[in-house]
């Protein structure tokens, strides 16, 4: 795949692939392997919706991950492997090696019974293993649904119901930082409300004591025994679904998001190459975790499918120290690093004598994602990290669109700070004003949407179409909303403003304010509880929740430490609330409605102007809210 190599080309690209989006996928997706082409490049409406790109076409992506490469690459590397500990070796495993590990372990997931079309949940620390694991779901045409290793039980147990899982992946602990955590034990009481699992594969982490519960569990080193490395990929339809990842909306539970395997395939590689400008013998490292979309397109999918060398990280920003990253940088002489504003802002705090003691003169190239980066932390990346020599790409996208969307071209695209800058080809953004009207011209501010298909767009949300298209597709008919505000400037650059909706971002992970709420009314004595984003200096987005006791005269600090626990238990700990005020009622309409808005300006100590209240039940309530905050 030929990459782009200068703005007017870029610009050139751009127009053609608005002119003739057919002609334009047809020369990406035809430097693939297919084992049969494409009948039609793409049919598309956004009522219902249908996409369907490359039409009959037959492929299975991990032959275009691994196979196409062995002839030239067997022995380049393709994964390096970070471990927590920087005293434990690194590993490194080669086109050819994991090659051989996939096809092993999608023996044991077919000796386990696994079949196409079957759901597979992988629930694992940042190890070679997962990414082996999730390579042979989609040599088998088993669907993957990988779940975070920070979320709980019961999150664990929702995803594997809402999507039926029958295998479930996992180990037996992982290492965070300072912290070691018993994963089976998590699995062990989440597994208690999943009927449909007849298999747990346990990988060896930790070495930590684990029960293992006869005929059903086992472990990937004993499995692995017992199969040899040949496996045939699964012919795949271009449109069967390649994986399923659960993330947050406005409402109700988190919705698994369903990719396809042509069209994200075409857009993975796509989208790595020409936003990276990656080269041939380019080390590049994305400190994301696989449990994410950023991890599943930039740590597996996109560098693999290019042939790249790709780092996986199993550790933290901050441990042993706060130099880990740059350390890891100069280890692997990193060239294109891919990171988020909140660990920036992370390590910003720690000043610069942690990154003056490494060689960072290999960095070329430095990514962002997952959250609007606020200027000062753009400036400190760029400086400090870049050494005002290194291209610095603002990416926008998400979970749904499955890739990049809208960033600069490194090397090639001017840079304007907190500006993600222009789409990349083939993507059709357009502002809307709230009546649904196309906002044009430069200058101007709106909500963003997307007017045409891209090849990696979301297809359903598993299980429940209708909810797909009431999310996406409802709000402003014949287009995707994306649920953010944005802002196109003079220059036609856009500028991600954040969520117009009740999703908040916390470190760069979506919440579903809703979802929080849920979670902390599970606490006995709540009542009822809203919950709103506020400014964090390092997170970004905190969460602020006011929440109604039975007994006001029960508020207690010890009270809002069960309340944590609580939702620690329900979702997870990055669910936590910074904050916790408890109150005797909220902000209701007469209709019922909570007025989000006066409870978002109380959490940012804004009470200046708190607009309209008059449509307020109770309008007293604000009052006290106001007062109970001082
Ligand atoms: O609000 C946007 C924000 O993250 C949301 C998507 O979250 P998720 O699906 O978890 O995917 C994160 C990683 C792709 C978006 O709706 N977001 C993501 N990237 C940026 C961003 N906001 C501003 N600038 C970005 N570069």
């Amino acid at each position: 795949m030929d990459k782009i190599n200068s703005f007017s080309e870029y610009q050139e690209q751009y127009k053609k692939s608005v002119d003739n989006p057919d002609a334009f996928w047809s020369e990406q997706a035809s430097t693939f392997l297919w084992k049969k082409k494409w009948d039609r490049v793409l049919d598309w409406e956004f009522k219902t919706p249908s996409v369907n790109w490359f039409i009959n076409g037959k492929l299975n992506i991990t032959e275009n991950c691994l196979d196409r490469h062995l002839d030239t690459k067997a022995d380049k590397t393709a994964i390096i492997w970070e471990p927590n500990n920087p005293d434990e070796k690194h590993k490194e495993i080669t086109y050819k090696e994991l090659h051989e590990k996939v096809c092993r372990f999608s023996n044991v997931l077919k000796a386990n019974g696994a079949k196409k079309g079957d759901r597979i949940c992988l629930y694992m620390p940042m190890v070679p293993e997962l990414a082996i694991a999730t390579l042979a779901c989609a040599r088998i045409g088993a669907i993957h649904s990988v779940v975070f290793a920070g979320f709980s039980a019961k999150a664990l147990s929702d995803r594997i119901n809402d999507a039926d899982c029958n295998i479930l992946v996992t180990s037996d602990g992982l290492y965070r930082g300072k912290k070691q955590m018993c994963l089976k034990d998590i699995v062990d009481d989440a597994l208690q409300t999943c009927p449909t699992i007849n298999s747990c594969i346990v990988l060896q982490r930790t070495g930590q004591q684990i029960t293992m519960k006869d005929g059903r569990d086992s472990w990937w080193h004993e499995e692995d025994e017992l199969v040899n490395s040949i496996c045939d990929a699964e012919i795949m339809d271009s449109e069967d679904p390649l994986f399923v990842l659960y993330t947050s909306g406005s409402t109700g539970k988190p919705k698994g998001v369903q990719h396809h395997c042509g069209g994200y395939m075409v857009y993975a590689e796509y989208s790595f190459r020409n936003v990276f400008q990656y080269n041939e013998d380019d080390v590049y490292w994305c400190t994301a975790d696989i449990g994410w979309i950023t991890g599943h397109t930039y740590i597996v999918y996109g560098p693999l499918l290019a042939g790249s060398t790709t780092i996986m990280f199993e550790g933290v920003p901050t441990y042993p120290d706060a130099g880990r990253f740059w350390e890891v940088c100069e280890k692997f002489k990193v060239n294109l690093f891919y990171t988020a504003p909140t660990a920036i802002r992370a390590l910003q705090v720690y000043g610069t004598e942690f990154i003056d003691k490494y060689d960072l003169s290999s960095l070329k190239t430095l990514g962002s994602v997952g959250e609007p980066i606020n200027e000062e932390a753009w400036d400190w990346y760029y400086k400090n990290i870049g050494k005002e020599n290194c291209w610095i790409v603002d990416t926008w996208w998400q979970t749904e669109t499955g890739g990049i969307m809208i960033s600069p071209l490194a090397h090639i695209t001017k840079m304007k700070p907190t500006f993600a800058a222009l789409p990349l080809p083939g993507i059709q953004p357009c502002l809307v004003d709230p009546d649904g009207k196309e906002i044009l011209g430069n200058d101007v501010q709106g909500n963003l949407c997307i007017k045409y298909p891209w090849p990696s767009m979301i297809r359903t949300t598993y299980g429940d179409h209708e909810r797909c298209k009431q999310v996406y597709f409802s709000t402003y008919p014949g287009m995707y909303f994306t649920g953010d505000g944005c802002r196109r400037d003079e220059d036609g650059f856009y500028r991600i403003t954040g969520r117009v909706d009740d999703v908040i971002n916390v470190s760069g992970h979506r919440m579903g304010t809703a979802e929080v709420e849920n979670g902390i009314n599970e606490h006995s004595r709540v009542v009822e509880s809203a919950v709103v984003g506020f400014p964090h200096e390092i997170k970004g987005q905190g969460i602020y929740a006011y929440v109604i006791l039975e007994d006001i005269n029960a508020a207690s600090d010890n009270l809002r430490k069960e309340i944590l626990s609580t939702i620690t238990k329900e979702i997870g700990p990055i669910a936590k609330p910074d904050k916790i005020q408890f109150v005797s009622g909220l902000p209701k309409t007469r209709s019922g409605k909570i007025m989000r808005r006066i409870l978002r300006k109380v959490a940012e100590g804004d009470t200046s102007s708190l607009g309209d209240t008059s449509t307020l039940l109770d309008p007293s309530i604000v009052a006290e809210i106001i007062e109970g905050k001082v």
